[in-house]
C-alpha cells in the first residue's frame, strides 16, 4: 500500500507532483493555518507530513498519528517542533538548510538599508501626498557604507550577511558560541568580539541565531542599553530572540535609532506600540519568500519525506538518534 502523506497548506505544484509519484498525498485544501484538533484529525491517518513552521509538532499531534514516520519541516528552523516527542516516538525531522541561506541575507539588508535610509516611512510620505518639495532636512536616514556591522550568530545566514557587507566597506565585528577559522575570518574581514563589545560597537546588530533556551531574549533591556543611540537592530532570525517589550521601549525612548524585523514573539501578532513607531520597518516573515528559493526549500522537504517512507537516511535529518532508533 502506498504511503500516505498529509501536506498542511498549499505549497507548490511541483513538489506536490513529485510526492505523488511517490505516495498518496492529501492536502489542507483551505491553506489556512489549521487549529492543533483540526492538524490532528486531518494528519491522523499519514504516513509522513510536510509540516511548516506554522504547525504545531508537539507530543500531542505525534499520539494522534501512530503511523508517522516522518515530518518534513519547510524550513531551516524547527522550533516548532518537540524533538523529544519526536525521539520518543522514532519519528524522523527533516529540515531545509542552506538553499536560502543566500536569499535570507539578501533580506537582512533590505530591511537594514529599509531601516537606515527611512524606505518605509519615505514610501509611506509620498502616498500620503506629503512630498511637496525638496528638503535639506527631509527624511534624514544614516549611512550604511564605511559603518560597523555587529553580527550576532555566525552560521551560514550571518556568514552571507558579513559577505555583503565588503561592498560597503563595512567593520564586521561578530559574536558566536564558536570563532569562524582563520581563514573566513580574514576572507570575510571579520572579528570576533564578546557580545558587549559587539553590541557596544555595532552601528547596526543583526541577529542570525537559532531559538534555543539559550537565545531567547538575547536582545533584551539591558542589550539595548548597551548600544549606541544610532544603533539599528535587525532580526531575520526568529521573534523570541528579541525581548519585543524592551525593544518597544528602546525604540520609543530613542535608546536605539531604529529596528528592521521579519519576525515576531508571538507571531502573527504584533507587540503593541510597534506598528506606532515610525522607525520601525515590519516584514511578515518573508525573508526567505523568492519564487526560487521557496520552491527550492519545498522540493527540498518533499525529497526528505520520500527518502524517510522509503526506509532511506533522509539528506536533511536534524534528529539521527531517531534514524538509529529505527534502524534494526
Ligand atoms: C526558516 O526556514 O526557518 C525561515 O524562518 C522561513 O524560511
Amino acid at each position: 500500500m502506498a504511503p500516505r502523506i498529509f501536506i498542511t497548506r498549499r505549497v507548490f505544484d511541483d513538489a506536490v507532483r513529485y510526492l505523488e509519484a511517490h505516495a498518496e498525498v492529501v492536502g489542507n485544501p483551505t491553506d489556512r493555518v489549521l487549529a492543533p484538533a483540526e492538524l490532528k484529525d486531518a494528519a491522523a491517518e499519514s504516513d509522513g507530513l510536510l509540516a511548516l513552521l506554522t504547525d504545531r509538532v508537539d507530543s500531542e499531534l505525534l499520539a494522534a498519528c501512530p503511523r508517522l514516520k516522518v515530518v518534513a519541516n519547510f524550513a531551516v528552523g524547527y522550533n516548532n517542533i518537540d524533538l523529544d516527542a519526536a525521539a520518543a516516538r522514532g519519528v524522523l525531522i527533516t529540515n531545509t538548510p542552506g538553499v536560502l541561506t543566500e536569499t535570507t541575507a539578501d533580506f537582512a539588508w533590505a530591511l537594514l538599508m529599509a531601516a537606515a535610509r527611512r524606505v518605509a516611512e519615505a514610501d509611506r510620505f509620498v502616498r500620503d501626498g506629503k512630498f511637496r518639495a525638496w528638503g535639506p532636512r527631509m527624511l534624514l536616514g544614516h549611512d550604511v557604507h564605511g559603518k560597523t556591522l555587529g553580527l550576532i550568530g555566525m552560521g551560514r545566514i550571518g556568514r552571507s550577511v558579513a559577505r555583503r557587507a565588503a561592498g560597503f566597506g563595512m567593520r564586521i565585528l561578530y559574536h558566536d558560541v564558536s570563532e569562524v577559522g582563520p581563514d573566513a575570518a580574514a576572507d570575510l574581514n571579520a572579528r570576533w568580539a564578546p557580545m558587549e563589545e559587539v553590541l557596544a560597537e555595532a552601528d547596526f546588530v543583526s541577529v542570525h541565531v537559532p531559538l534555543l533556551p539559550a537565545t531567547r531574549h538575547l536582545l533584551d533591556d539591558a542589550a539595548f542599553a548597551r548600544m549606541k543611540p544610532h544603533c539599528i537592530v535587525i532580526n531575520t532570525s526568529r521573534g523570541p530572540v528579541v525581548d519585543e517589550r524592551a525593544l518597544v521601549r528602546a525604540l520609543g525612548e530613542g535608546r536605539i535609532a531604529g529596528a528592521g524585523l521579519d519576525v515576531y514573539e508571538r507571531e502573527p501578532d504584533i507587540e503593541p506600540g510597534l506598528t506606532e513607531l515610525e522607525n520601525v520597518v515590519l516584514a511578515p516573515h518573508i525573508a526567505s519568500a523568492s519564487h526560487e528559493t521557496r520552491l527550492r526549500m519545498c522540493m527540498m522537504a518533499a525529497e526528505n519525506l520520500v527518502a524517510g517512507l522509503e526506509g532511506r537516511r533522509p539528506p536533511n535529518l536534524v534528529n539521527p538518534d531517531a534514524w538509529d532508533a529505527t534502524r534494526p
